[in-house]
């Protein structure tokens, strides 16, 4: 049985002290029976975080790594780095940094690959425009994308270390939902991929969220889809909505 995993991207939002009254507000209401909780701060609140939760079940991410381990990458951050802090996952490949920072599928395949060498859970982001969805081109899309990322990773680790997260783009931050029946189409197909790809056994264990404008009011409807593992939440998981979509019925 897949434990559900709920991820809080907060991207590039709140500064130290406003993430660290926020994570006291909350973690405390966070319910971790059930769920696998994940809050993923920007860099500057990695540490603090980790800190304030560390009594808790909720768990520490990162939203992006670098895939060398040291050097003259100025402004970059290592997994070496993310595990000093206690990251237990770290998000990559999102399509905001596919979109303004030119990041491509190899790229996304090594930084994979640099996280799992460092026990590092990648939650590896795929996901299509509007226009790639209505021209008919949405499935060859996420396909190439799951097989470029996963490249040379083992079943071992596509099994047991890995969570995918199905974020189209034009549910992003838009309000604009997919609906259950669309956001479980392409997760089932993704399974399929992996299974593709790997075995059944892989593709009965790996992890394959849904994101994009997940709210209080669809979460229970998205998560109890049988393909759906989980959320990764942007907006909502920076307000007291994340605590009543972890804790969705
Ligand atoms: P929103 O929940 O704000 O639509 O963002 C989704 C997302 O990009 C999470 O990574």
């Amino acid at each position: 049985m897949r434990k559900k995993i709920i991820a809080g991207n907060w991207k590039m939002n709140y500064t130290l002290t406003e993430a660290d009254n926020f994570v006291n507000e909350i973690k405390d209401r966070i319910n971790t029976d059930k769920v696998e909780v994940v809050l993923c701060p920007n860099n500057i609140c990695l540490d603090r975080i980790s800190d304030i939760i560390d009594n808790t079940n909720i768990k520490l991410g990162a939203q992006n790594v670098y895939f060398e381990d040291k050097g003259a990458y100025t402004g970059e951050t290592s997994a070496d780095m993310l595990l000093s802090v206690d990251a237990k996952y770290c998000i990559i490949g999102h399509s905001e940094r596919r979109q303004y920072f030119a990041e491509t599928d190899e790229m996304i395949n090594k930084k994979a690959k640099k996280l799992l060498e460092k026990n590092i859970i990648p939650i590896i982001c795929v996901g299509e425009t509007l226009e790639q969805r209505e021209s008919g081109v949405l499935f060859e899309h996420i396909s190439s994308q799951i097989k470029n990322a996963l490249e040379g990773i083992s079943s071992d680790d596509a099994k047991n270390n890995i969570v995918i997260a199905y974020e189209p783009i034009w549910a992003i931050g838009t309000g604009k939902t997919a609906t259950s029946m669309q956001a479980e189409e392409m997760c089932k197909y993704i399974r399929d991929e992996v299974r593709k790809l790997y075995d059944e056994k892989v593709a009965d264990g790996i992890r394959i969220q849904y994101g994009g404008s997940v709210k209080p009011s669809n979460a229970s409807e998205i998560l109890n889809m049988e393909d759906i593992d989980g959320a990764l939440v942007g907006g909502a998981s920076l307000t007291n909505d994340f605590v009543a979509i972890v804790n969705y019925d």
